[in-house]
């Protein structure tokens, strides 16, 4: 088979890596990928964004399965034109896409089948945000609507930072159209979990639960990230909790998107906070997290591609999807200045860290020249191991990190440590 891959950062590394052990594949295509991945695939210099560009690759190329991976082709509808083109994938559509492309439809939706979470109001009018901000107990959370590369939730601590947050979305426009509609959410607080469900719209069969560690700095302090580091399982996610959250969210979910005409097929990612009042939904989005992914799949003993295949069949239920027993931790290796503006180009020397048993170094920003590695991104390295308990998986990905240097390299040195 030949597989064509959306995405260049570690999780489409990790689910790139996974596909490669399949005996039917024969070739993998990334686009755009990276430099990890050009070890595995044949990369190409055409954008996830660039849907045109996709379209006209398959007209070129005989591929048998595509697998897109991140938000923005997701919902520009890279599914649907794909399979118009008669190229089957992996993905939600766009109309199932719209549950992470717009928070303000997933609060509706949550609402209308009475699924938990955090209270909310939505605003179209900067004047009325910022009176009912100032009327607000602070913590507070205001969120743009649409998609905002990851940087449009502001948990703000006073009316100040509340203030800064509505004015940056509504009238500066920073995340552009994606922020002329809010939402001011209450807070909630208690431990957050992620997790990750293969759902083909009748079954859904969540993935071991993950905690992702989403500040910049160690002790949870400093600008949210795209994520710096994953456990997996998650601690706090007992097997009572796992089975309240399948008949409180993970079921209603798919079958009000099914009522809703908008069937879901694919990765379901689910962000909890476990309050005291049980489970609540912080957010959903319609693929892999990253890097939860990096943590999550290499767990995974069932092959990745198999359940890839029954989820886009409607074949789940007859499917093994199974983990291993055991842990995983993945430290992201960043460059300095991440998640603000940072320089690229450094040479990365990997010592002997991808000699460590159990451990895997996906490349999140990478690029190769002449069989040498660069940074060429914020997050550089997703550097993950698996062992049989946390702390085991922990002390051998620390190990790994400090084998691994490149200018500016900068990671968190407490993860799994909360
Ligand atoms: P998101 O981009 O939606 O993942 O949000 C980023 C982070 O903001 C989440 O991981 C939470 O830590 C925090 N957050 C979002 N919504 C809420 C909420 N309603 N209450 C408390 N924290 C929240
Ligand atoms: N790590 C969070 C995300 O993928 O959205």
């Amino acid at each position: 088979m030949n597989i064509l891959i959306i995405g260049g950062g570690g999780r489409e590394h990790v689910i790139t890596s996974l596909i490669a052990k399949n005996p039917k594949v024969s070739k993998i295509y990334a686009l755009p990928g990276n430099g990890g991945i050009s070890q595995l695939a044949e990369c190409v210099k055409i954008s996830a964004e660039d849907i045109d560009g996709i379209i006209s690759f398959v007209h070129t190329h005989a591929i048998d399965f595509a697998i897109v991976a991140p938000d923005d082709p997701l919902a520009l509808g890279a599914v649907d034109r794909l399979e118009a083109e008669g190229v089957k994938c992996f993905g939600p559509t766009k109309k199932a896409a719209l549950i992470e492309s717009s928070k303000i439809f997933a609060k509706k939706l949550m609402t209308k089948y009475h699924i938990p979470t955090a209270g909310y109001k939505i605003f179209s009018d900067i004047d009325k945000a910022l009176s009912h901000a100032a009327l607000s107990d602070c913590p507070i959370v205001i969120k743009a609507d649409g998609l905002a590369k990851g940087k449009g939730v502001t948990v703000a601590e006073n009316f100040q930072q509340a203030k800064d947050a509505i004015i940056s979305c509504m009238k500066d426009k920073s995340f552009g159209a994606s922020g002329e509609k809010i939402l001011i959410e209450e807070c909630l607080s208690g431990h957050e979990v992620t997790v990750l469900a293969f759902t083909d719209g009748k079954t859904i069969v969540p993935m071991v639960s993950s905690m992702d560690h989403k500040r910049a700095y160690d002790g949870n302090k400093g600008p949210n990230t795209g994520g710096m580091g994953v456990i997996a399982p998650n601690p706090y996610y007992t097997p009572e909790i796992a089975d309240e959250c399948m008949r409180t969210i993970f079921l209603p979910t798919i079958n009000a998107m099914n009522k809703e005409g908008r069937t879901f097929k694919g990765c379901l990612y689910f962000g909890l906070m476990l309050t005291n009042e049980g489970p609540k939904v912080i957010e959903y989005n319609c693929r892999f997290g990253d890097p939860e992914a990096e943590a999550v799949l290499p767990l995974m003993e069932s092959d990745l591609l198999d359940v890839m295949i029954a989820v886009r069949e409607e074949k789940l239920s007859d499917c093994p999807v199974k983990f291993r027993k055991g842990a995983s931790c993945c430290v992201v290796c960043a460059s300095a200045g991440y998640p603000g503006s940072y320089l690229t180009g450094y040479p990365i020397d990997f010592g002997d860290a991808g000699k460590i048993p159990g451990v895997e170094i996906f490349h999140a920003g990478t690029k190769s020249e002449d069989g040498k590695f660069f940074t060429s991104g914020g997050r550089v390295l997703a550097v993950n191991a698996v062992d049989d308990d946390l702390e085991s998986a922990r002390s051998k990905a620390y190990e790994a990190v400090s084998k691994i240097s490149f200018d500016g390299m900068r990671y968190r040195s407490d993860i799994g440590g909360c």
